[in-house]
């Protein structure tokens, strides 16, 4: 699954170095009566949720805000998936209850995997929010906005078998114009024993082909030119037309998108090892603008601990994997993600870890401290045995190799000439540009008289820890 864990509001200054206004038509509905304010956690599945809510609720009247204050209702998009991230919410929350009482007829909504996850207990026994809302219960919004208006308790937590919200076209919040997120299916049937999110969001489902690629098309004729088609499990996604009969695979639809046009650039997240077929990378190697680049979680190098997470892969399993994407895609970039101290961990089982990284050279790393949830199968079966302490060594020793590898891969690219698709001004200086390579690199390269949506040749001159630096040397391909 991927990602971008932690806060990030409808306005993230943070991330993108000024505020960015969402395209013009995009604020909601005309001359609103009441405005709503998102906020949104956890990965990029949820923040793509939060541009489906934002678009039912502006059919519906409402305006969405960047400004809290102005706010009518106040919606948060939460994540479950460590104890962190929700103490992070519940803070947030307390927040909201205090402006609740300066302004009583404000409406506090939380959505998402934590409302999925605690159901009605925030509004009956914390009485933290009026309204509380799963992540397949969005088209039900409205209704219950006016059923929490009344001071009825609004709760819908159903999940569904069949809601994509394939027709629905997101409102897109904190966009740069030029790179969009896509929800291609939603849910996952993987029982990995560590995680909540088969509980809170459900069964797998695919949506719709035509309808992705309907929306990709609207998304390149708005000017955006790169999509990151978005699953818990895109390898999963399988299709069936009920009137032909015809099948659709994950390597189907991705050339599907990627003949939209060769200036879209085309990204996917995110990829399960046992699933992950060589007819998809076959598909990247055939259309350049598929975007070499591929997260691939390992979550630990030992195949015991593997298998008591239920990944149903083996340490050289994944490693033979490793091995295709190197063969097929030599200059692919790949990143991962890794638990520290799952329960039973031993001192070897980590040393396998450190020594897995060692032999992927990933470009990059989400690492994380094993954090039980409540009512997944780990924690229903097995100690949660590992100390705080120890946990936090073996992820910093993990975080240490992520660094190295990831420095040396930086440095790798010094001399190279590399596409860079221009996504906007740089964080740091408005005299630069900013984009990423197709391996997923950003680079910070002189204006000039560069603007974003452009592809430009960039050579890189140089590096930091996290970013690139470079200079353009052809004149930019001009947007088609
Ligand atoms: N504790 C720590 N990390 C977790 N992840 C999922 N569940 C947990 C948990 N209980 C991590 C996994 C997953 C990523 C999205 O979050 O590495 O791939
Ligand atoms: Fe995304 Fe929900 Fe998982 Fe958090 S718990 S990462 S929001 S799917």
């Amino acid at each position: 699954m991927s990602r971008f864990h932690g806060r990030l509001t409808f306005f993230d200054e943070a991330r993108q170095g000024s505020p960015v206004m969402p395209a013009k038509n995009n604020m909601g509905a005309a001359n609103p009566s009441r405005h709503c304010y998102i906020e949104s956690y956890g990965c990029q599945m949820n923040f793509n949720d939060s541009e489906i809510v934002a678009s039912i609720l502006s059919n519906h009247g409402f305006g969405i805000t960047p400004n809290l204050q102005q706010a009518d209702l106040i919606l948060i998009n939460t994540c479950a998936i460590r104890e962190k991230a929700e103490q992070n919410i519940r803070k947030r929350l307390t927040e909201f209850r205090s402006l609740k009482k300066q302004r009583p007829d404000l409406l506090v909504g939380i959505l998402g995997c934590m409302a999925e996850r605690l159901k009605a207990k925030l509004l009956e026994e914390e009485k933290l929010v009026d309204l509380v809302v799963g992540p397949d219960a969005y088209r039900s919004l409205p209704a219950l906005i006016a059923e929490a208006e009344t001071g009825q308790k609004a709760v819908n937590v159903l999940l569904s078998r069949e809601e994509t919200y394939a027709d629905i076209s997101p409102v897109r919040l904190n966009s740069n114009g030029v790179t969009a997120f896509v929800s291609i299916m939603r849910g996952c049937n993987n029982m990995c024993t560590f995680c909540v999110v088969p509980f809170t969001r459900g069964r797998e489902r695919s949506r719709d082909p035509q309808s992705i690629v309907r929306e990709c098309q609207e998304l390149f004729d708005q000017g955006y030119r790169e999509v990151t088609l978005l699953g818990q499990n895109v390898d999963s996604y399988y299709w069936i037309d009920t009137h032909t009969n015809q099948a659709t695979t994950f390597a189907q639809l991705l050339e599907k998108v990627a003949q939209i046009s060769p200036y879209l650039r085309v990204r996917f997240s995110t990829s399960h090892p046992k699933d992950i077929t060589d007819e998809v990378l076959f598909t990247m190697a055939r259309y350049p603008n598929i975007c070499k680049y591929i997260h691939l979680p390992v979550q630990s190098g030992s195949t015991r601990i593997l298998q008591l997470m239920n990944r149903t892969y083996t340490r050289e399993g994944y490693l033979k994997k490793v091995q295709r994407i190197r063969e097929i895609l030599p200059d692919c970039g790949l990143s991962t993600d890794i638990i520290a101290g799952f329960c039973t961990e031993t001192e070897e089982d980590h040393q396998l870890t450190l020594s897995l990284m060692d032999i992927c050279q990933y470009d990059m790393a989400y690492m994380f401290m094993y954090s039980e949830r409540p009512g997944t199968l780990a924690a229903r079966r097995y100690h949660d045995d590992v100390p705080p302490e120890v946990k936090k060594r073996r992820l910093n020793e993990i975080i240490e190799k992520e660094r190295q590898w990831a420095w040396e891969n930086m440095r790798q690219e010094i001399g190279k000439i590399r596409t860079v698709l221009i996504e906007g001004p740089s964080k740091r200086s408005d005299e630069d540009l900013c984009g990423r390579t197709d391996q997923n690199k950003m680079v910070v390269f002189p204006k000039k008289n560069f603007r974003k949506g452009q592809y430009v040749q960039v050579r890189i001159t140089g590096c930091t820890a996290a970013t690139l630096l470079g200079e353009v040397l052809e004149p930019a391909a001009e947007m088609v």
